[in-house]
C-alpha cells in the first residue's frame, strides 16, 4: 500500500492519453505528470539525447517520491527502457510491450502495422518487441508531422487528414488488419486515423494497454492507495510556458486540469540519482 503518486512522463501532452486511461481505471490514485516541453518533440532527436532528457525527468520524479514510473512515451521507451528498469527501485511501466502483446492477440491475418515518431521507428524497438511472434509480418511507418499537429491542438484540419492519407495508405495497401499507434500523441488522432484506414483495421493504442499494465503492476506489487479522500493530480512542464501546456491539457483532458507548474529538470546530478540496490 502506498499513498504516493504515480509518476507519468512524456515529452509533451501525448502522455496525457495514458494519464487519462490510468485515471479511468484507478480513480483513487494520485498522479504527478511531467511534460518535458523544454525538449519536445523527442521524435526527431538522436536516441542518446532522448535517453539523457528522459533520465533527467525520471530522476526528478523519483526524487519527488513517486511509487511507480510510467514512461508514457514510445520514443523514450525505445531509448532507455532497460536503463530505467536497472536504475530505479520503483516499478517502471512503459508503452511498447503492452501494445505489442495486444496486437499479437487481436490480429487475424498476422499483418500488423506500426506507426510512430522517426526515432521510434528507426530504433527498431517494435521489431525487437515483435520478434517473439515471428509468424507476424510487421509494416512500419514513421509519421513525423503528426506530433506537431497534436501539440497545436489540431485533430481535424484538411492538412492533417491529407497527411494521414499519405502516411497510412501504404499500410492499408499492405493488407494490415491491426495498426499499433506507437506514439502516445496518436490516440488524439484516432478519428483521423480510423477515417483513413477504415473499420477493417483494428487500432491498438498505447494509452489503454499501458493503463492495463499500470493496474496489473500496482495490484501485483500491493502499491494501491488506501488513504481516504480525493487523490491529487499535479501537472508539471519543463518548457517556458505553463499557460500553453495548460491550454492544451485542458483541450484534451478537460477543465479539471486546473493548473500546471513550470519545473526545471536536471537539477539532480545524475551520479547521485537514486539507484536500484543490487541484492
Ligand atoms: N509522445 C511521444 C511518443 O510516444 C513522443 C512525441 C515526440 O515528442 O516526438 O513517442
Amino acid at each position: 500500500m502506498s499513498d504516493a503518486p504515480i509518476g507519468i512522463f512524456d515529452s509533451g501532452v501525448g502522455g496525457l492519453t495514458v494519464a487519462r486511461s490510468v485515471r479511468d481505471q484507478l480513480p483513487r490514485e494520485s498522479i504527478l505528470y511531467v511534460g518535458d516541453t523544454a525538449h519536445s518533440p523527442y521524435g526527431p532527436r538522436p536516441l542518446a539525447e532522448v535517453r539523457r532528457f528522459a533520465l533527467e525527468v525520471l530522476d526528478d520524479l523519483v526524487a519527488q517520491d513517486v511509487k511507480m514510473l510510467v514512461i508514457a512515451c514510445n520514443t523514450a521507451s525505445a531509448a532507455m527502457l532497460r536503463d530505467a528498469r536497472e536504475r530505479y527501485s520503483v516499478p517502471v511501466v512503459e508503452v511498447i510491450q503492452p501494445a505489442v502483446r495486444t496486437a499479437v492477440t487481436v490480429t487475424r491475418n498476422n499483418r500488423v502495422g506500426v506507426i510512430g515518431t522517426t526515432a521510434t521507428i528507426t530504433s527498431r524497438a517494435y521489431n525487437d518487441a515483435f520478434a517473439a511472434a515471428p509468424h507476424l509480418e510487421l509494416f512500419s511507418q514513421a509519421c513525423p508531422e503528426f506530433v506537431e499537429h497534436v501539440e497545436a491542438g489540431d485533430t481535424t484540419s484538411r492538412e492533417l487528414v491529407a497527411l494521414a492519407e499519405h502516411y497510412l495508405r501504404p499500410l492499408v495497401e499492405q493488407g494490415i488488419d491491426t495498426l499499433v499507434l506507437g506514439c502516445t500523441h496518436y490516440p488524439f488522432l484516432k478519428g483521423a486515423i480510423s477515417y483513413v484506414v477504415g473499420d477493417g483495421v483494428r487500432l491498438v493504442s498505447s494509452d489503454t494497454e499501458t493503463a492495463n499494465d499500470v493496474y496489473r503492476t500496482l495490484v501485483r506489487t500491493g502499491l494501491e492507495r488506501t488513504a481516504p479522500g480525493r487523490p491529487s493530480y499535479r501537472y508539471e512542464a519543463t518548457g517556458t510556458s505553463a499557460e500553453e501546456f495548460l491550454r492544451l491539457a485542458e483541450l484534451f483532458l478537460g477543465p479539471e486540469v486546473g493548473s500546471v507548474e513550470l519545473v526545471e529538470t536536471g537539477t539532480i546530478p545524475l551520479p547521485s540519482a537514486p539507484r536500484r540496490s543490487t541484492p
